[in-house]
């Protein structure tokens, strides 16, 4: 039989090596439960139930367009954006996603006023539009699921991460003192594969990412900050502004490139825009975990902030280590 390896035809040459080792995100999550003796298998079993709803979501998002998906559904969520008919759609999917995995005692989404109740045991929170950001606590065993199991600190997340859809959706999910891992859903396969293993930002990059239409508000201290990466560094060249205006791209972004996202408190947002449950402590949990930082506008550690309700908001500043010391600098000053 002809050895296809020692075919040396131009055909032969375009001819794709395949990877017959793939980690898949059900692999990798078998692996990891293997490794802790105590795991009963629900986290495992929620996570497998986060990634089927991560897939359907980046499968109608791919065919929003030809389905009508697009555009406004009519009505605005509790924060008060807007809802998308996919931000609908989506957050329709994630809640049957959790209910039906029985591994999910109670939820608490961008475009839901109240706590969802199941009745069983952890929890994942949820902002969904051009990505989805969770949070997954585990409840104590005497819990009986209250809004009280909820408001923790970040510190206490079982496991974070996110899932930007886009042309391929990335998922990014990192657990309690552990590594971040990215991975790609391959649309063909329809399985998450990791590509991006232990993720680690770079400790300093001239990138920052805010939105400056907001500046006429913010605190002298901030107002200082970012004017200073206006100026020329020691390479004689300020930072470079890049800011999309959606948490999950402007984060994937800084962790893959480094430099820092922002959305401060300010005058007319005195405790910040951005929710703390479902936004800024689980990508505190990823930045940190990628040997970056993420701190609120008073420069606490972020996941140290103890949410006062289920849609408390604050100031945050998260990226590259360096990057955000500079911050502190600037409010110490
Ligand atoms: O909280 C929703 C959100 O769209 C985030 O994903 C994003 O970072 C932020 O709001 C953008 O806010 P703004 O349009 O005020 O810059």
């Amino acid at each position: 039989m002809a050895n296809l390896n020692d075919d040396n035809s131009p055909a032969s040459s375009m001819t794709e090596k395949v990877n017959t080792n793939i980690i898949t995100l059900t692999r990798f999550l078998t692996e990891e439960q293997a490794k802790h003796k105590e795991a009963t298998g629900d986290f495992t079993l929620l996570c497998h139930a986060l990634q089927f709803s991560f897939k359907s979501i980046a499968y109608y998002i791919r065919r929003s367009t030809l389905i009508n998906l697009t555009g406004l559904a009519g009505s605005a969520n509790i924060t008060g954006d807007d809802q998308k008919k996919l931000d609908v759609i989506s957050n329709d999917l994630f809640i049957e996603a959790m209910r039906s995995s029985g591994k999910c005692a109670l939820l608490v989404s961008e475009e839901e006023e109240n706590i969802i109740f199941f009745g069983k045991v952890p929890v994942p929170d949820a902002g969904v539009s051009v990505g989805t950001i969770f949070g997954i606590h585990k409840l104590p065993d005497d819990s009986k699921g209250t809004k009280e199991d909820i408001l923790k600190p970040g510190s206490e997340l079982l496991a974070a991460g996110f899932t930007m859809y886009g042309a391929s959706a990335q998922l990014v999910i990192t657990m309690k003192g552990g590594t971040v891992n990215g991975f790609t859903l391959d649309n063909g396969l329809g399985e998450f594969i990791l590509s991006h293993p232990n993720m680690r930002l770079p400790s300093s990059r001239a990138i920052y990412s805010v939105n400056e239409g907001n500046s006429l508000y913010w605190a002298e201290e901030v107002k200082s900050y970012f004017n200073s990466l206006k100026e020329p560094q020691n390479d004689g060249k300020p930072y470079s502004a890049r800011y999309i205006g959606s948490m999950v791209a402007d984060a994937y972004r800084t962790l893959l490139y480094g430099g820092i996202f922002a959305y401060p408190a300010d005058k007319k947002s005195p405790k910040g825009k951005l929710r703390i449950l479902y936004e800024c402590a689980p990508m505190a949990m990823v930045f940190e975990n990628a040997g970056g930082q993420a701190v609120d506008s008073n420069m606490k550690r972020m996941l140290d902030i103890v949410p006062a309700d289920i849609h408390d908001r604050s100031g945050i500043f998260m990226g590259s280590f360096d990057e955000v010391e500079r911050v502190k600098t600037f409010h110490k000053a």
